[in-house]
């Protein structure tokens, strides 16, 4: 078999897929763009950007399936999936619920412009996809409110009172992997969320619970939330546009949600024949990041 590409693989979900597929036995490529990232001895490493399309071809020798992750800027998409759809066959492309008609996922961003193009421009290029459009991530909650509960007993957030269905990241990986090593995933379009609508503070309490911790929930106004949030998110050396950009989505999001349950699919069950893990089980699993 040939090694499946992971694009991705230094991420949360990336990170998951590399390691679930290993544990599968199956041969994985990461394309890095720091080759000093640490991965297992089994995994093939090889240098590669998105942004600079000729690095993809070394990385792509050889290989029938790829997982993308995209988070790069979108000047390079095209040169990028023709080169993708020159070697491979099947690409898995972690997009978002970009076509659901909740609220929550339906308010103009540049990501979901960005994600619309990326799918538009895989399906007009010959290859095989599946696109994984899971809702907010369980993991959110590590950048968000664990700098916050390991300095104090305060969390200050923005709409609380706002529902979503975290997806922890390893049923992400799990869908991915079923579809990047089984035959029937051509065209599917795989809506991936937790098991149970709850509201961020909800999220915020069963953490405080978890650490047996009684925790004071604040709610942020919107004006403070841009002013601040920054803060309690982790951008690395993003621009201060695309920071921006970031916190007025998930402003916008919140908003749309308010006053409906989120969605919540049966799909990871139906493709991986074993439930979501809930928010609680994310929580204890992660516990120890939490702690000071
Ligand atoms: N967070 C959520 O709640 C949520 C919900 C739905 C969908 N999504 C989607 O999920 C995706 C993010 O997934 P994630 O959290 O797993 O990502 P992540 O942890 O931010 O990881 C991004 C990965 O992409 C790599 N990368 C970045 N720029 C690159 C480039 N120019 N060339 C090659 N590799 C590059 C990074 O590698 P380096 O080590 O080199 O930086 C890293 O491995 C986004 O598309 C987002 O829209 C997120």
């Amino acid at each position: 078999m040939n090694p499946i590409l992971v694009v991705g693989a230094t991420g949360n979900v990336g990170g998951h897929v590399l390691s679930q597929l290993l544990a599968a036995d199956k041969p994985v490529r990461a394309l890095v763009r720091n080759p000093q990232a640490h991965f297992p001895p089994q995994v093939e490493v090889v240098r590669g950007d998105l942004t600079v399309p000729e690095s993809l071809d070394p990385c792509l020798e050889g290989i029938d399936t790829v997982f993308l992750v995209w988070t790069a800027p979108p000047a390079t998409v095209a040169p990028a999936i023709e080169r993708f759809a020159q070697y491979a066959r099947h690409i898995v492309f972690l997009s978002a619920p970009l076509k659901t008609p909740h609220p929550f996922f339906q308010q103009p961003n540049p990501a979901r412009t960005l994600g619309l193009e990326i799918e538009r421009q895989i399906e007009a290029s010959g290859l095989q996809w599946t696109f994984l459009r899971p809702g907010m991530f369980a993991g959110d909650g590590l950048r968000w409110w664990a700098p916050q509960i390991r300095s104090g007993d305060t969390v200050r957030w923005p709409y609380l009172s706002a529902p979503t269905a975290p997806v922890d990241e390893r049923d992400i990986a799990a869908v991915a992997v079923r579809a990047l090593t089984e035959n029937g995933h051509h065209r599917a379009e795989y809506v991936l969320t937790g098991p149970q609508s709850l509201t961020q503070g909800e999220q915020i309490g069963i953490i405080g619970q978890t650490l047996g911790r009684t925790l004071r929930i604040e709610e942020m106004s919107p004006d403070e939330a841009r002013r601040e949030m920054s803060a309690f998110m982790d951008f690395g050396m993003a621009p201060a546009v695309a920071i921006a950009n970031v916190i007025n989505m998930l402003l916008g999001a919140w908003a749309a949600a308010l006053g409906q349950p989120a969605l919540v699919t049966s799909t990871i069950a139906e493709v991986t024949g074993a439930p979501p893990r809930t928010f609680r089980n994310w929580a204890a699993d992660y516990a120890a990041h939490f702690r000071a």
